[in-house]
């Protein structure tokens, strides 16, 4: 069964970085025989949470917008790779919005009770964060870490890797960066690989 990976692009930048360095992790991917495919945030259309609760009460958002098709893609992948920058210590607007519209996942599995994942299923779902950052410092994606672990734990996947690279501004761009999207490609083909195996019992 082939194995399907979803990436989602959180860069308001097209082509910059931090795409680029999903585009290789989803090359390796494909190069391994997985399905792929890659979402830009910025191209859709949706708003963040309005807070309203309405969720609570029966596990729907109020709010019909690009964000809940994604949201459906999302439970429908075995990996998700998602991007973003670090903008100003932390992720992009562009993804803080788009996830904290998943409040109504969150009420299915806490409040309502209606959506489980079991180990199995969270075993079996691997998620990757991949960022670049402009300064060199070795803290400088630890902003994003807790949210991007949210956005795993109420959508059913293990927090399986992360492909970073940081001191963006020091060389010029990713492509300049001695290792990061050799390291993304093979990154892409072994998550295939340990998918497959676990997809295979
Ligand atoms: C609005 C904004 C805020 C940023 N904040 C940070 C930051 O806090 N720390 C950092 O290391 N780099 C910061 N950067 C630099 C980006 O993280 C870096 O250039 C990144 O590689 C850009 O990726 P992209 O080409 O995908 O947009 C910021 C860039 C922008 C545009």
């Amino acid at each position: 069964m082939t194995v399907t990976i979803l990436g989602i692009s959180g860069s308001p930048h097209r082509h910059g970085n931090t795409e680029t360095l999903l585009d290789s992790f989803l090359e390796g991917a494909r190069s391994a025989g997985a399905s792929t495919e890659k979402v830009v945030l910025r191209d859709l259309d949706y708003a963040p949470c309005r807070g309203c609760n309405s969720c609570h009460k029966n596990g729907e958002c109020v709010v019909k917008d690009d964000a809940i098709a994604l949201f459906e893609k999302i439970l429908s992948s075995d990996c998700l790779a998602v991007a973003s920058p670090i903008y100003t210590m932390g992720i992009t607007a562009e993804l803080k919005g788009f996830i904290d519209r998943q409040q109504y996942l969150w009420a299915r599995k806490f409040i309502l009770k209606t959506l489980y994942f079991s180990d199995d299923h969270i075993k079996r779902h691997k998620g990757i964060f991949i960022s670049t950052a402009g300064l060199g410092w070795e803290n400088v994606f630890d902003g994003a870490f807790p949210v991007i672990t949210a956005l795993f734990n109420t959508t059913g996947f293990e927090y399986y890797d992360n492909m970073i690279a940081n001191d963006m501004d020091r060389y010029n761009g990713i492509k300049n960066h001695p290792t990061a999207l050799k390291e993304a490609f093979e990154k892409g083909q072994k998550v295939v690989r340990m998918i497959e195996k676990l997809k295979r019992g």
